[in-house]
Order: structure tokens, then C-alpha cells, then sequence
């Protein structure tokens, strides 16, 4: 590890509030050393998106029913992650299609055993076509360098594919435009873990009106339609919640030691 890289894993932690190098439970450090990933990098590079058709269907985007519907049929017909991508660029039923740069799908290793999702894409996102690369995306990223994964071994993508004007909160009827995507793309991964990142994806995905702070810490199982079997789901602080209330990067360290504990454990 370059001293660069435990520089930055030091800092998470104490950015964390870990200051004292003791566990609930005893670890043998010279039998079950921690796996460190490399640093993440200061800027992802990626190619340029495809040029965003931003056309709306009118009669879709003034019925979330029809839109729903609709979505729900192009995402039947995909049997890959690529696929889903180009019917979801294609989707008409969605009017934040108008506002956005860009259409904002997916990031990472879509072989990963671990997909987060997250809400929506926000300003740097829009930029560039790319989930969680703005200052929320780079703390995510430190986050989960620390328990030893990168986008090499994550996938990461939102519920949400376009950004809602000026960051508000997404709208229940954008959110059911497009969940049957959502619901595809994570039957096509079908990863081992699933991490919903913040309350809007807990609410929408696991169809309940608790908060993340009430959630946080709990273990669930998603399922829908497109699985065979329910898939093993946690739920974190969003990391733009992280970055206005440091304090709670200390239950944050705490889920990401659940989650790194689950992926620890044999397939
Ligand atoms: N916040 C999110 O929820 N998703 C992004 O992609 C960026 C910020």
C-alpha cells in the first residue's frame, strides 16, 4: 500500500470518529489481515455519454400510470444491463428527460456481488453521464475504499436516470416512471448484496415510509417480479447526508463494517 493510500484510509477513519484501534470483538491481524483497496481516484474518467435524445411523450409523462406501464414493457424485453441502458435512453415517460444533459445510468463492475442504489443524479452527474461523481459520489467512494471495495468491484446506479432540476427531491410519480427499470437492473445483476444509499431509495424500494435512521442498521431482503429469490439488502446514510452531519459518519463506519462483514462470508 502506498503511503498516499493509507494517508487517505487513515483520514476516512478518523473522519469516522474511529479513534481507538479496538472492536467490539477480538481480531487477529496476523491471521485475518484487512484487505485494502487502492485509493480511489481523484477524477473518474469515462468516455464520453452518448448524445441524450431528450424527447417526452406527452400523453405518457401526464399519466405516471401509462408511463409506468410503459416502462415496465421495455424493461421486459431486456435481458442485459446494455439493453436496459438503451431502452431506458429511449423511455419517453419521464419529463425530467427535458431539463437533463444527460441520461445517468450506471457505474462499476456489473458483475460486482454488490449493487448500491442511490437517489438521482445530481449537477456533476448531469455533467458527465456518470452516478455519484460529484463531492457526495467522492465520499462514497472513500467510504467503501475502506472496507476494501472499488467501482472494479461494485456496481452503482440510481432511482432516478435523469437529474431533478436544481436537486429537488424526486417526485412519487417520476419514481414510479421509472422503477420498473430499477426493478430490472437489479434483476440483470442480481447481485449478492444490495445497498440502498439514502431514504429515497429505502422508501422506494423497500415500499416503506420509516427513515433511513430508523432503517439504518436493520437487514432486510428485496425482491420483485424479475428475481427468482430475494436478494440480501442494507441500507446506508446517503453521502451527501454525511457531508452536512459529520457526526453521523461514525453509524456509517458501523454499516459498513455489517456489510463488509456479510461479503466476508462464503458464497
Ligand atoms: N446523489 C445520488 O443519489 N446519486 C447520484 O448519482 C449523485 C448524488
Amino acid at each position: 500500500m502506498q503511503p498516499q493510500q493509507v494517508r487517505q484510509l487513515l483520514e476516512w477513519y478518523h473522519l469516522s470518529g474511529v479513534t481507538e484501534a479496538t472492536l467490539p470483538a477480538p481480531v487477529n491481524r496476523l491471521h485475518a489481515p484487512r484487505p485494502v483497496a487502492p485509493a480511489p481516484q481523484a477524477a473518474i474518467r469515462r468516455p464520453a455519454p452518448p448524445p441524450m435524445n431528450h424527447k417526452v411523450d406527452p400523453a405518457l409523462t401526464a399519466s405516471p400510470a401509462a408511463a409506468a406501464a410503459k416502462a415496465r414493457e421495455l424493461a421486459e424485453a431486456c435481458e442485459t444491463p446494455e439493453a436496459l441502458r438503451q431502452a431506458v435512453m429511449a423511455f419517453e415517460g419521464c419529463a425530467l428527460k427535458k431539463t437533463a444533459m444527460n441520461t445517468v445510468f450506471a457505474d462499476g463492475n456489473p458483475a460486482a456481488d454488490v449493487m448500491l442504489i442511490g437517489e438521482a443524479p445530481g449537477a456533476e452527474e448531469d455533467r458527465q453521464g456518470i452516478p455519484f461523481c460529484g463531492p457526495s459520489g467522492q465520499l462514497l467512494d472513500k467510504m467503501f475504499a475502506a472496507i476494501g471495495l472499488t467501482r472494479e468491484t461494485f456496481y452503482i446506479s440510481n432511482t432516478l436516470f435523469w437529474r431533478p432540476p436544481g436537486n429537488r427531491p424526486p417526485t412519487p410519480e417520476e419514481l414510479a416512471a421509472c422503477r420498473p427499470f430499477v426493478e430490472k437492473h437489479i434483476a440483470l445483476i442480481k447481485p449478492r448484496l444490495l445497498v440502498l444509499v439514502g431514504g429515497t431509495a429505502i422508501k422506494s424500494l423497500l415500499d416503506t415510509q420509516q427513515g433511513i435512521t430508523r432503517m439504518r442498521g436493520g437487514r432486510y431482503r428485496y425482491h420483485n417480479a424479475w428475481l427468482t429469490a430475494p436478494i440480501e439488502t442494507r441500507v446506508i446514510f446517503h453521502p451527501s447526508y454525511l457531508l452536512r452531519q459529520p457526526l453521523h459518519k461514525r453509524l456509517a463506519w458501523h454499516d459498513l463494517l455489517d456489510i463488509e462483514a456479510f461479503l466476508a462470508v462464503d458464497k
